[in-house]
């Protein structure tokens, strides 16, 4: 009888300092709460029901399985409901398994769950580009370095306008629906989008600092602006200027080419650092007296603007067949035309030495 009632005092004593962990979850089960689940894209709050805790309260811990920090995170317990606590783990990274241990003072064992933090807010689409492609604008991208989630739609604006926020996530490029306004500046935005499991979107964002989705684009200002003054036309070179704005590029980069027998010219446009926007191409090797087809293209835009220039009158060579002969006293001189004109022949000329006999 004295052995049994000996028993029994020591297992009420192993049953009273045992520590309970009754609940471990990342969603409040508190009443009256329009969402408990305390899932967000870096971070999560977990929640703890521990009961039978020793003397004066209870102390637990939540540890993650994060290789590069080694934090532990203390179970805050409210004074309203002694059992009822909480800690938050933050600087999580979006859409990824994390494994919490919940471990508390009075017990040995513990409560794990494998929780998978939200979707959060994509990068920004990389490698953006704007075209011109038939009048029309093409913008095209590739999706965001750090997606943070499944891609669910990419959305463009125009300046404050939504110019459409259902971009399929499998497209990349979107045409306009209207032709571009020579001439007319736009500022597009362009983002990439997920949808959390809380159902709300989160976008890029597009004026963050790092993105460059802010466009300026320009279209082709050149068109007016191929053939600036001074010309520069002679007979064997001519140099064209031109007025590109809102380049893709900084130098803007254009090239010439000329309809040439034997070669293309190409990268000879040259901007200067200072006006970035005025660019000269040197076309060297034309012949004089000569139509060319010269072509302008810039890097940005699929459009080009073509000019049919005439080089001109360049240096005869010398007449053929040029004989004197004694007519009568007086000297006679007779001749062909020259084999290359280079133009129209205007006049000859006579000398004797230095000294014009007829001009
Ligand atoms: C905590 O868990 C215990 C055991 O499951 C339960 O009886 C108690 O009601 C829970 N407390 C709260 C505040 O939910
Ligand atoms: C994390 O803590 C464990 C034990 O507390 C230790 O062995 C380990 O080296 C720590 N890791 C880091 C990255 O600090
Ligand atoms: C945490 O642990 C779980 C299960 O062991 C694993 O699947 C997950 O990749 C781990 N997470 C990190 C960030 O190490
Ligand atoms: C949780 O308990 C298991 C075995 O029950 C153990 O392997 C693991 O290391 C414990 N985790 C923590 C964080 O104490
Ligand atoms: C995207 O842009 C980067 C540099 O801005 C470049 O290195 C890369 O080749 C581009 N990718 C494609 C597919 O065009
Ligand atoms: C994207 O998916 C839709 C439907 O799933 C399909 O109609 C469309 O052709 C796809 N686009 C591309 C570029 O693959
Ligand atoms: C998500 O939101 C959209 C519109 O905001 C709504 O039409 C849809 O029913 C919602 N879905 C869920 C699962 O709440
Ligand atoms: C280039 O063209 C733009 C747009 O028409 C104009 O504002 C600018 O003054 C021009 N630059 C020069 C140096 O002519
Ligand atoms: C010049 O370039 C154009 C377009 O790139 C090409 O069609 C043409 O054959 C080239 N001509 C020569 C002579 O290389
Ligand atoms: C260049 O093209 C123009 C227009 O097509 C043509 O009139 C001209 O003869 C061409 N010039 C040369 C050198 O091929
Ligand atoms: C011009 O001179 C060349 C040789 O110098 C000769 O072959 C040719 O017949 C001459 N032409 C005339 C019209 O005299
Ligand atoms: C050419 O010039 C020389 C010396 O300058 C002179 O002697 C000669 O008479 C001139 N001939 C003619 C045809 O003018």
């Amino acid at each position: 009888m004295q052995q049994r009632h000996l028993i029994f005092i020591a297992s009420l004593f192993t049953v009273i300092s045992t520590t309970e962990i009754n609940y471990f979850e990342a969603v409040a089960n508190i009443p009256n709460v329009p969402d408990p689940v305390t899932i967000y894209d870096t971070l999560i709050i977990l929640w703890a029901n521990v009961t039978d805790c020793p003397p004066p309260s209870c102390k637990c811990f939540v540890q993650v399985n994060v290789t590069t920090y080694n934090d532990t995170y203390t179970v805050t317990f409210s004074s309203i409901t002694p059992n009822i606590g909480s800690a938050t783990v933050s600087d999580l990274e979006p859409d990824t398994l994390y494994s919490f241990s919940l471990t508390c003072i009075g017990t040995d064992g513990n409560a794990t769950r494998l929780l998978r933090t939200d979707y959060g807010r994509p990068s920004v689409p990389r490698n953006i580009t704007v075209t011109l492609v038939s009048k029309r604008l093409r913008i095209s991208w590739l999706p965001p370095a750090v997606p943070n989630g499944p891609i669910h739609n990419y959305k463009l604006t125009k300046d404050r306008e939504t110019i459409s926020d259902e971009i399929p996530n499998n497209e990349s490029s979107y045409d306009m629906t209207k032709d571009y306004v020579y001439g007319e500046t736009d500022t597009f935005f362009f983002s990439a989008c997920n949808i959390n499991r809380k159902n709300e979107t989160v976008c890029s964002n597009p004026n963050d600092a790092i993105s460059a989705t802010k466009i300026n684009y320009f279209g082709n200002q050149m068109y007016e602006h191929f053939l600036l003054p001074p010309l520069m036309i002679f007979d064997v070179t001519m140099t064209l200027w031109t007025n590109v704005t809102d380049c893709l590029s900084s130098p803007c980069e254009c090239s010439v080419r000329a309809n040439m027998t034997g070669f293309n010219y190409t990268d000879c446009a040259v901007f200067s650092s200072d006006t970035t926007s005025i660019g000269s191409a040197l076309i060297k090797d034309l012949e004089s007296d000569t139509v060319y087809s010269l072509t302008l293209s810039c890097v940005g835009t699929d459009e080009t603007v073509t000019r049919r220039i005439r080089t001109v009158y360049g240096r005869p060579s010398p007449p053929r067949n040029s004989t004197v002969t004694l007519v009568s006293k007086r000297f006679g001189i007779s001749w062909l035309s020259p084999s290359v004109p280079n133009g129209p022949i205007h006049n000859y000329k006579l000398a004797n030495g230095s000294k014009i006999i007829s001009g």
